[in-house]
């Protein structure tokens, strides 16, 4: 029973309202997963930018200094090594930008997809937002592939994941868990952050409904979790201890039982 002074809950969005917030609601939360990924990119954008300047100096010397071949060699020798270290780091940015892709396609093209990579997948985008507060843990049970979007589910995942870090007051934990259960997977984020009172839980799903500041929160990031998860035949579930943590578990169906 809601206590009488509770507000009444807002209706349910009408299905082109629903769209709408759904497109809101994307890019609410691409924005956080690109300031996210500028910042994983400029780290190895950087050193291919100063290792590609160091091999112009040294090409420009070899050319300049003749034809000397001890010292051509050692040049190129060099030369070999910044290349590879450049390699890596191209393979970094090109790995980056492509689990951006994958998130940021629409519409959803449901598929047999691994959970793990997926929730793999989120922790990289929300790496930004958790690296301060939360050591990840992964508890992986291999539940085998789900029938959904990649994309929206990496999504879901990185809802939960920036929910839990922002939950944090100053450093805890997060842990991601994998399980199967009859013909679904069981995916779990139980954070070590300030849990929710009853008055948060009762409302959590309402879209807009936020606890956070103006410019933090829209508080469309659970409203999306729950969207996305029940439109692939799966379930959300919360359990929530205020002081102690929240637990997040996502049920989805097995693409294969
Ligand atoms: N792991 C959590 N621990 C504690 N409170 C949480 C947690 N996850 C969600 N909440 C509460 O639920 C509210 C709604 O969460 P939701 O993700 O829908 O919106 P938001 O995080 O406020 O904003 P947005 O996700 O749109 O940036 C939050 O404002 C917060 O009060
Ligand atoms: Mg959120």
């Amino acid at each position: 029973m809601a206590p009488p002074d509770a507000p009444d809950p807002p209706a349910a969005p009408s299905p082109a309202d629903a769209d709408r917030l759904e497109a809101q609601a994307r890019l609410a939360s691409l924005g956080m997963i690109a300031a996210g990924v500028a910042h994983e990119l400029s780290n190895p954008l950087g050193y291919v930018q100063s290792n590609n300047q160091f091999l112009r100096t040294l090409v420009d010397e070899v050319l300049a200094g003749g034809c000397d071949p001890a010292k051509a060699r050692a040049a190129l020798e060099e030369a070999r090594g910044i290349l590879a270290e450049n390699a890596d780091g191209i393979r970094r940015m090109v790995g980056i930008t492509s689990e951006l892709r994958r998130v940021a396609r629409a519409p959803a093209e449901p598929k047999p997809c691994d959970l793990e990579e997926a929730i793999d997948r989120a922790v990289t985008l929300a790496h930004n937002a958790l690296k301060y507060k939360a050591t990840v843990v992964k508890e992986y049970g291999h539940p085998g592939e789900v029938m959904a979007d990649e994309g929206r589910l990496a999504q879901v995942f990185v809802n939960l994941l920036v929910n839990a870090a922002q939950a944090i007051p100053e450093r805890g934990e997060v842990r991601l868990g994998t399980s199967a259960d009859g013909g679904f997977a069981v995916a779990t984020c139980a954070d070590t952050g300030g849990g929710m009172a009853p008055d948060v839980l009762a409302r959590l799903w309402d879209p807009f409904f936020t606890t956070k500041p103006a410019g933090v929160g829209t508080g469309l990031g659970l409203w999306i979790v729950r969207r996305f998860v029940e439109g692939a035949g799966g379930r959300v579930e919360v359990q929530s201890e205020v002081g102690r943590g929240t637990t997040f578990s996502i049920r989805l169906p097995l693409a294969a039982p």
